[in-house]
């Protein structure tokens, strides 16, 4: 008999087809001589109905199954008369895979908290929650590549292992094959020959293919050893980072804003079913909340008016406000929640704030840096026009202390045919967690790796 999965079971398949199911028990009861068995197979957040008799072949083995056991179930799809589901299965061929010990298994029926789920992330998916957050990230995933490629960016993958800090901020994992503990005196002897460490970001090497191929993108992992233990910071985050020549920071914000409002419409379009829990069961409101963002226009203010209205507001911030120093969460999040109402893009930031490679304004003071600041989470792109004059670049990597030689490669793209461009990077946990109201990134991310954690 031919396999269907639930999702299709539940709506499209027609009743009076002969078909096979297969995936694990949610739930197991019997009510007088008929058994009724929950299977949910991952498609949907819904689970397909089976019903057994007691004269079927192998009865009393379904009937002692429990949550989380895997099976076959050959049947005909009928017509359901209980409310609230269309059909379901009436079993004629059962075939375990494998039973759950009903007092070992750890998923039970009762709710469990996320933070216990957490220890358990190996088994996790198989909750209602977490399903619903793994199909909607791999929607996400999916609406990042369509909205790229239909505007003719090329994806292009960059290096995991680097020897640039892009940020600057020193936050790197080194990669070695030396062993801390023998006391290696320096790298000639590692594997590079060379200090190398994982990727902060895939930019630098996305410029050097923008200034080439006109418009690209990378959505690959990035890693920062950021002792951020926070409910938006991961040690190890994918981020999508596009990067368009002849582009410049006006564009770029439409660019940003554009994307953002083509994969909130994917997953609200993909994935009713899914959001509809996410709406009830997570974050009530959830779903107006982000239509309202596809019929809004972001605002866009440079940071300057940003400290201005921060200062005005007589807010009891944690941190004090000033121009020149970091906006903090509750910063972001009282301008985008509470003073705007709608998502805020913050540029013309102050130099000193900001990496090596963005343009500086004329006021020699601010660049043309951008965040994009949504509501729950704060930032959640960040980018830029880059600096594409050889010497103002060349000045600012002075000041830092950046090595000139070293970055040879990254400034031949200036040397040679420069072009003004500018890209972003969107962290891609915290889109998820947005679109699916999460309220900690740990919770969106298959395997979490934080400070001191590092299970599975
Ligand atoms: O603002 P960031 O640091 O920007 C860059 O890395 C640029 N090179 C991107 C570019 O212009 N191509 O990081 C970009 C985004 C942030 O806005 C945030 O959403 C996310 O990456 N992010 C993190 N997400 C999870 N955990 C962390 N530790 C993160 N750090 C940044
Ligand atoms: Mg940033």
């Amino acid at each position: 008999m031919k396999r269907e999965r639930v999702r299709h079971i539940l709506t499209t398949v027609p009743t009076g087809s002969e078909i096979t199911v297969k995936g694990w028990v949610r739930t197991c009861r019997k009510v007088k001589d008929l058994l009724f068995v929950e299977i949910n197979d991952g498609s949907d957040i819904e689970s397909l109905q089976v019903v057994a008799e007691t004269s079927l072949a192998g009865y009393s083995q379904l009937a002692s199954l429990t949550t989380g056991a895997s099976l076959a179930v050959s049947g005909t799809l009928m017509e359901s008369p209980a409310a609230g589901q269309r059909v379901e299965l009436h079993a004629k061929d059962v075939e375990v895979y494998g039973p759950a010990d009903a007092a070992s298994y750890p998923l039970q029926k009762k709710r469990h908290s996320f933070e216990f789920l957490r220890e358990i992330a190996h088994l996790r998916p198989r909750t209602n929650t977490f399903g619903a957050v793994f199909r909607v990230r791999n929607c996400l995933a999916h609406a990042v590549h369509t909205f790229f490629q239909r505007r003719e960016f090329l994806y292009v993958t960059t290096p995991i292992i680097t020897a640039n800090d892009c940020e600057g901020a020193g936050e790197l994992f080194h990669v070695t094959t030396l062993d801390p503990l023998k006391g290696a005196s320096d790298y000639s002897d590692d594997f590079f020959g060379k200090r190398a460490s994982l990727t902060v970001s895939g930019q630098l090497e996305g410029e050097l293919f923008a200034t080439a191929l006109d418009r690209i993108y990378t959505f690959g992992p990035t890693f920062r050893a950021e002792n951020s233990n926070t409910s938006r910071h991961l040690a190890e985050f994918w981020m999508v980072e596009p990067e368009a020549a002849f582009s410049d920071i006006n564009d770029n914000m439409d660019l940003a804003e554009d994307f953002l409002k083509f994969i909130i419409t994917a997953v609200l379009d993909e994935c009713p079913k899914d959001m509809a829990f996410f709406d009830k069961r997570i974050k009530p409101g959830l779903i107006g909340m982000l239509e309202s963002i596809l019929s809004s226009n972001f605002e866009r203010m440079t940071y300057t008016n940003a400290v201005d209205l921060l200062i005005q507001s007589k807010e009891n911030f944690e941190y004090p406000v000033k121009w020149g120093s970091d906006l903090k969460s509750e910063h972001e999040r009282f301008l985008t929640e509470k003073k705007i109402g709608r998502p805020v893009i913050l540029t013309d930031y102050p130099r000193t704030l900001k990496p090596f490679y963005m343009y500086c304004n004329d006021d020699n003071k601010t660049v043309r840096g951008m965040d994009v600041l949504v509501s729950g989470i704060g930032e959640i792109i960040g980018g830029s026009e880059r600096e594409y004059r050889l010497d103002l670049l060349l000045d600012r990597m002075k000041e830092l202390h950046l090595n000139e030689e070293e970055y040879g490669w990254y400034l031949d793209t200036r040397r040679f045919g420069t072009v003004p461009h500018s890209g972003f990077g969107l962290g891609f946990e915290r889109a998820v967690q947005f679109v699916t109201g999460m309220e900690n990134i740990r919770d969106v991310i298959p395997f979490a790796r934080t400070p001191k954690n590092l299970k599975f």
